[in-house]
């Protein structure tokens, strides 16, 4: 290590889900000359980094995280040439680039899962991927119970060249998602040569999709009791504390060691290049002690904090999970990282207002019970985000959330994408509600996401309130509030600081000091009465020096 200066430790990565951040051709699907056109507006908000999910050859089964092509652009999304300018351009502004590896498998119609396809049992190319014999007199059932993340069995089986049922193939997503055999070195090879022609190119990091699925428990045994099948290993997204301190039995599919020696060559490979290289694990392991296995000094950077996202809005449970999350990250010398939004879960402007459980990766729509009260969820939003901001460590955000977009409910059924909707015939609605194009201009087509109206998801009428042109400038707007969040948090340099907390402000407050800030929420609704010092940020307007419910203030020490 060199001392603790690298960017990463104390970094704001902005998520760009590239599909539905801007398009620049007009074809409804956001594309990578889109991203370079709005640069400039994400230099303005005052983030770091970009993490771009995947703009790679696919067939689109998963929005993108079925991969055909690991090394090169598809044509929805631009060209090798449009992801140089891209790049080059967020290094002119400062900005570093991470991009999304898809490691744990591959899309059906790449060229390996086609050529294992093609050469049968037994071959070279089936040894790539998790090809096994089925079970039953004919081979006809699983090779063994489990069961996709998204909903229905995690095997398929193939027809063979002469016609006849064969083998089954192993998928832990959808159909179309094949797993490799990362046991096989010839998997390894290709992977290192991967992540080169990125570096190579010049980004700054890879997100490492699935970084705690893709080592299987040797023979495959059976998972009892079988999996739910709707969570990537986290719990519920609303209303219990989402840490615990004791590790559940692994599925034998997720957080095997052998991934451990994944991350240690990939990191050796990092470390050949300048400047600071980075890995970002998508892990839901638990507890937090887990998770960190992920950084230790020789493996990854950063693990992304799925037990802070999943915390409910409630002070003893942020408390603790700060507390977890600190010591967790601490003791194998990585930064904690916080999280609230993402593509995968309920935008957080809905999900903090959730009243019944919805498990991660579920979904909400018009059916689904206990729905958000969105001014309630847009005020308790806007409030945890200035919290997380105060935090050491590093942060993530996700495209829109400085706008304050709610999950979108009341999608047309017609409209919706995600393979979990399907695969689930239409129980879960997945993760559609999320991914809406975004709204930059009031005024214009798609409400600025392209030049013309097209959006490859509708999108709301009543998010022309919410374009960004509507909202800078406007004091009490969440951009705004973004902004002066991210500005104050680099000049008090929050995020090397440290948490020290604050007693005596009643159940529903978590209050503490880092450096010479003092930072107080409400997740209650009783009034809190504040101390003296000047008020730096405000989640709400304030009458007095009183705290409403639902509202976090940053005051000077
Ligand atoms: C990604 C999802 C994706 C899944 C399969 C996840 O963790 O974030 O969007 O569907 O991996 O690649």
């Amino acid at each position: 290590m060199t001392g603790n200066t690298e960017w990463w430790r104390t970094a704001v990565i902005y998520q760009i889900y590239p599909r539905s951040f801007a398009d620049a051709n007009g074809d409804g699907m956001g594309d990578l000359a889109g991203i370079t056109s709005r640069l400039p507006a994400l230099e303005q908000l005052g983030i770091d980094a970009i993490w771009l999910s995947p703009f790679y050859t696919s067939p689109q089964r998963d929005a993108g995280y079925d991969v055909a092509d690991y090394c090169d652009i598809d044509p929805l999304f631009g060209t090798l040439a449009d992801f140089d300018v891209m790049l080059t351009q967020a290094h002119d502004l400062g900005i570093r680039v991470i991009v999304d590896l898809v490691p744990n498998h591959t899309s059906s119609e790449h060229p390996w899962f086609q050529a294992a396809l093609a050469a049968g049992p037994g071959s070279e190319e089936r040894g790539r991927y998790m090809f096994r014999e089925g079970k039953g007199d004919n081979g006809e059932l699983p090779p063994n119970n489990w069961e996709s993340v998204f909903g229905g069995g995690a095997w398929t089986r193939v027809t063979e060249a002469d016609g006849t049922p064969g083998q089954w193939y192993l998928h832990l997503f959808d159909t179309t998602q094949p797993d490799l055999d990362w046991d096989n070195p010839w998997v390894r090879e290709q992977f290192r040569d991967i992540l080169s022609f990125w570096l190579d190119r010049g980004v700054d990091g890879f997100r490492v999709d699935v970084a705690h699925g893709m080592i299987k428990a040797a023979g495959l045994p059976d998972y009892f009791p079988p999996v739910e099948g709707g969570s990537m290993g986290g719990g519920s997204a609303t209303l219990e504390p989402a840490i615990s301190t004791e590790p559940p039995a692994p599925a034998p599919y997720w957080a095997q060691d052998g991934v451990h020696d994944i991350y240690r060559d990939w990191r050796e490979l990092l470390n050949t290049y300048p400047g600071d290289r980075i890995l970002a694990a998508e892990a839901w392991v638990d507890p937090l002690s887990q998770v960190a296995k992920w950084v230790r000094p020789d493996e990854m950077h950063q693990a992304f904090n799925f037990a802070y996202l999943e915390t409910p809005w409630n002070a003893a449970a942020l408390h603790s999970v700060i507390d977890a999350s600190l010591e967790a990250f601490g003791a194998v010398g990585a930064p904690s990282t916080w999280v609230l939004s993402n593509h995968d879960v309920v935008r957080h402007a809905s999900r903090l207002a959730l009243t019944a459980e919805n498990l991660q990766g579920h979904g909400i729509g018009p059916k689904t019970p206990g729905l958000p009260d969105p001014v309630v969820g847009l005020r308790r939003a806007r409030a945890a985000t200035s919290l997380m901001l105060a935090l050491p460590g590093s942060s993530y955000l996700y495209q829109g959330e400085e706008l304050g977009l709610p999950e979108v409910i009341d999608l047309p059924d017609d409209a919706r994408q995600d393979p979990t909707w399907f695969r689930t015939n239409h129980e879960r609605y997945g993760r559609d509600g999320c991914r809406v194009p975004i709204p930059w201009e009031a005024n214009s087509p798609s409400y600025g996401f392209g030049p013309s109206e097209q959006s490859w998801l509708p999108q709301p009428t009543e998010w022309a309130d919410l374009a960004r042109d509507v909202q800078i400038g406007d004091p009490n707007s969440t951009l705004e509030l973004y902004t002066l969040a991210l500005k104050l948090r680099r000049e008090h340099n929050l995020a090397l600081g440290a948490v020290e907390w604050l007693d005596g402000y009643g159940a529903d407050v978590a209050a503490f000091r880092n450096g010479d800030v003092i930072v107080i929420a409400n997740t209650g609704t009783e009034p809190v009465d504040l101390p003296g010092g000047d008020i730096l940020l405000s989640s709400e307007p304030l009458d007095g020096r009183v705290l409403p419910g639902d509202t976090t203030v940053w005051l000077a020490a």
